[in-house]
């Protein structure tokens, strides 16, 4: 039996259609305090904390994509909200395509922001199992001496990311990590969804590989994708209004 879903804590701006923004590993919904001012004024925006990250409670269980997206599912009906679109970043993309895989007919639009539809390789699934292995022994200490230098290039953005990762519960950690790793491939469910769909990558983002991207796209001709220049795996926090601009134009397709 798969777990019941949480309430997940959350703060709400704005009015219009309703947008949900789903941050990514190992961060919090502060992570889109930036985009706020610009974004308030077109969208009902509905930021929640994902499972064991910022206020939300935390769980004994995996945090497989689906357990987070039925989370998601269950803050909407909690807002009374019966449709949404969703914007996802990295693990919160993630989130955002098992969302729209579990519950398709709930979504209006999705956004992804430096993230993608594959599975983990090989590689990468060991390398999270070995970064568990290191947490379960070091507390939290692994993400910050590796993470915020490949995430961003730049030094104050950099300084930011340690901060969230100070905040970041080490069980919640080991938990998305083992769930990330065992994700599914979103690719074959993707191509379904004729939805207003944004992409939105950093030209700088070591995570992302732009060949792959372009192979999701490829089957979804109705997808727009902004690549900004030098940014990397952070650009709601290295090009906060770029990035605003590019959610706004796609919130303008949601209304339409
Ligand atoms: C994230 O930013 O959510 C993670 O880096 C995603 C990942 O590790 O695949």
């Amino acid at each position: 039996m798969s777990p019941d879903p949480v309430l997940l804590s959350y703060d709400l701006y704005g009015k219009g259609v309703p947008v949900i923004f789903l941050h990514g590993f190992p961060f919090n919904r502060h992570i889109w305090d930036d985009l706020i001012p610009d974004l308030a004024p077109h969208a009902h925006l509905i930021l929640p904390d994902l499972r064991g990250f910022g206020q939300s409670p935390v769980s004994e269980d995996v945090l497989t994509m689906e357990l987070l997206a039925e989370d998601v599912r269950y803050l909407m009906d909690h807002l009374g909200l019966d449709q949404a679109a969703l914007v996802g970043h990295s693990m919160g993309g993630y989130v955002a395509l098992a969302f729209a895989h579990l519950f398709p007919q709930r979504l209006t639009g999705l956004a992804l922001v430096a993230s993608h539809a594959d599975p983990d390789s090989p590689a990468r699934r060991e390398a999270r199992y070995q970064t568990v292995a290191q947490i379960r022994e070091r507390g939290i200490l692994p993400l910050l001496e590796d993470m915020p230098q490949r995430l961003t290039p730049n030094p104050g953005v950099q300084e930011k990311v340690r901060q969230f990762i100070q905040a970041c519960s080490p069980q919640a950690a080991i938990q998305a990590l083992l769930g990330m790793a065992e994700r599914a491939d979103a690719n074959n469910w993707l191509r379904e969804i004729h939805l207003p769909f944004l992409v939105v990558t950093g030209s700088a983002d070591p995570l992302i590989d732009p060949a792959r991207i372009r192979a999701m796209l490829e089957s979804i001709p109705t997808a727009t994708w902004v690549e900004l220049p030098g940014i990397g795996h952070m650009p709601m926090l290295e090009a906060p209004a770029e990035l605003a601009r590019a959610l706004i134009s796609w919130m303008q397709q949601l209304q339409g």
